[in-house]
């Protein structure tokens, strides 16, 4: 069963965090695919597991020119999917991250995790977080 990332990165905070889960859920087995959100569409929810990042943009909310849309748009296909959270933050206290958690729950999504939240870049500990994510989302396509 394939597992398919998606994220929005501006600086590369929360992409550094979505190679590492890729490279946990390659390593665990899983047939894995790693998309920005430019380059992804409505096709991702195919994937039984499924992976999203964004940092913390806004005033606590999801990135509002490509991440907020594309979200919108599959949310409603993401009942009964294993789906997992993650992303980056600076100054703020991971409120983006509970709201964006809450209302994937709320699509009927199966989490996976707690969302994975990182303060700015992610350092080596954080990596290993990210890299045990993508292990448990590879288990859980499986
Ligand atoms: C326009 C803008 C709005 C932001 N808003 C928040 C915020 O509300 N709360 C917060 O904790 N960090 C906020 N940040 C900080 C980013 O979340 C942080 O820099 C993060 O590491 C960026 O991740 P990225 O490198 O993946 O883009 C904001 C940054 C920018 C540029």
């Amino acid at each position: 069963m394939k597992v398919t990332i998606v994220y929005w990165s501006g600086t590369g905070n929360t992409e550094r965090m979505a190679e590492a889960i890729a490279e946990g859920a390659r390593a665990a087995g899983a047939e894995t695919e790693l998309l920005p959100v430019s380059g992804a569409d409505a096709s991702v929810t195919e994937s039984d597991v499924l992976l999203f990042g964004c940092p913390a943009m806004g005033c606590e909310t999801l990135e509002e020119g490509e991440f907020e849309p594309f979200f919108s748009a599959i949310e409603g296909a993401l009942a009964g999917k294993k789906v997992g959270l993650f992303g980056s933050y600076d100054w703020g206290d991971g409120e983006w991250m509970r709201t964006w958690y809450a209302r994937t729950q709320a699509d009927g999504a199966e989490m996976l995790a707690e969302g994975l939240i990182v303060n700015n870049a992610p350092g080596g500990e954080d990596l290993e977080k990210c890299r045990a994510l993508g292990a448990l989302a590879a288990k859980a396509g499986a």
